[in-house]
């Protein structure tokens, strides 16, 4: 940890423990004593939000294990099962399943955040880089656990995503192959997505705690974007942030179990609760919400560019508008790195964020006429954003004058509301 240890043993037992292995010392250095940045807003909430999400998609996750089947004969039944006869099955099961999409907000959030407030920039770029890398993590195991419920859409989804990998030159078709477990998907795919799809969570575990690992260094950007000048310019964590964490949460609480008890299936998709048949396709076949703007992108490409043809392109666009994030440390050449003082990249950010939801909408509509016209637009903006606006905007834009230190904000904003 980059600050001095206060941690001072208050009993045998821990003195004890002090000398053989310092956990306690870094619980309390990490989260009882640690030094944050006392103008922290709600946005730098969702990391802990984050953090009780998995926490309940692990247990829950663990839970549901205990009664499902990953077989393709018994698959469907198996979660019927856990809903209708398991005691407390129902909610177990919504939970999970609703928990998904909770996680994919909040993890949104927090990245929009994050691009908002400049923290992935130095020192920071590797606090950021673990941050994508955990999202693609995530993205991996949703679509898996997707799979699990061997539903019409589980099936569709993992005939087309896994299809995909074979519009890569030369290796695509060894690689499909081996994700799949044969030549379609099947029982072997379905028993690979579980164990995988088991697996996965305790890496994105793993690489949370080098997230906050590399969180504790630097320690916490800030809305000025302004680093910590002083002690006068922090709070410790316990109590200050504990507590605004803990109501965070309970309040992120309420629609999620508005969700669980009122609505547990308004997010799932019909067509997933009949059982797959790989002799029917549905009409329309639509990813999850949280999928949707990646899908929108990757349809989006309907054209071939030299010997890339339409499939390969779509491909490579989809994984490139996530891998282009970790660049973007990089990328991003302003000097300022908190958006609250950058007039001109407000806008282009704001427009960014509203053509990402765009895609989203755009992802769940079919891929034609006028839809696919702003699925187009709205990919282009999406890369000029990062490849253009991002690298060239600080030459001309004028940023506005930071303030000395955050004491110094946190106090002139307090000086001008008791003027009011
Ligand atoms: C399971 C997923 C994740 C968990 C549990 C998690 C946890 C946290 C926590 C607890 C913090 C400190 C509190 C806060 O700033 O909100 C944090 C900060 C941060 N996270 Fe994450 N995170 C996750 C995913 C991500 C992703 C996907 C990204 C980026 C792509 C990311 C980027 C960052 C950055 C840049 C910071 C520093 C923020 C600052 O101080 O301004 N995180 N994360």
């Amino acid at each position: 940890m980059a600050h001095q240890s206060n941690y001072k043993p208050n009993s045998g037992f821990e003195k004890w423990m002090d000398e053989r292995l310092p956990i306690i010392r870094l619980g309390y250095d990490s989260f009882v004593d640690f030094p944050s940045p006392k103008n922290l807003n709600y946005w730098w909430t969702f990391g802990a939000i984050l953090a009780i999400f998995l926490v309940i998609q692990i247990v829950t996750g663990i839970v549901l294990a205990m009664s499902y089947t990953p077989h393709v004969d018994l698959a469907f039944n198996s979660v019927e099962h856990i809903r209708r006869d398991v005691n407390w099955g129902r909610y177990i099961q919504a939970a999970h399943a609703n928990g998904a999409s909770f996680f994919f907000f909040a993890v949104y959030v927090h990245i929009f955040r994050g691009l908002y407030y400049g923290s992935y920039k130095a020192p920071r770029e590797v606090l950021w880089i673990l941050g994508v890398t955990i999202f693609l993590l995530m993205m991996a195991t949703a679509f898996m656990g997707y799979v699990l419920p061997w539903g019409q859409m589980s099936f569709w989804a993992a005939t087309v995503i896994t299809n995909f990998f074979s519009a890569i030159p030369v290796v695509g078709d060894t690689i499909k192959t081996l994700l799949v477990g044969g030549f379609a998907v099947d029982n072997p795919t379905l028993n690979r997505f579980f164990s995988l799809h088991y697996l996965l969570p305790f890496m994105i575990a793993g690489v949370v705690g080098l997230h906050i690992w590399a969180l504790h260094v630097p320690g916490n950007n800030n809305p000025t974007g302004v680093e910590v000048k002083s002690k006068a310019d922090t709070v410790p964590f316990h109590p200050y942030l504990t507590m605004k964490d803990l109501f965070a949460v309970m309040v992120i609480m309420i629609p999620f179990a508005w969700f669980v008890f009122f609505a547990p299936d308004i997010l799932g998709h019909p067509d997933n609760y009949i059982p797959a048949n790989p002799l029917v396709t549905p009409p329309h076949i639509v990813p999850e919400w949280y999928f949707l703007p990646f899908y929108a992108i990757l349809r989006a490409i309907d054209f071939n560019v030299g010997p890339i043809d339409s499939k390969l392109g779509g491909v490579i666009m989809m994984f490139g508008s996530i891998v282009v994030w970790f660049f973007v440390p990089w990328l991003d050449r302003s000097k300022v790195r908190s958006g609250a003082f950058r007039p001109m990249f407000k806008w282009f950010y704001w427009v960014w964020v509203i053509s990402f939801i765009g895609l989203t909408y755009l992802g769940a509509q079919p891929a034609e006429g006028v839809y696919l016209f702003f699925a187009k637009l709205c990919t282009a903006y999406y890369f000029l954003y990062f490849l253009v606006i991002l690298p060239f905007l600080p030459r001309v834009e004028v940023t506005k004058p930071l303030p000395a230190s955050i004491s110094e904000s946190v106090l002139s904003k307090s000086a001008s509301q008791a003027a009011e």
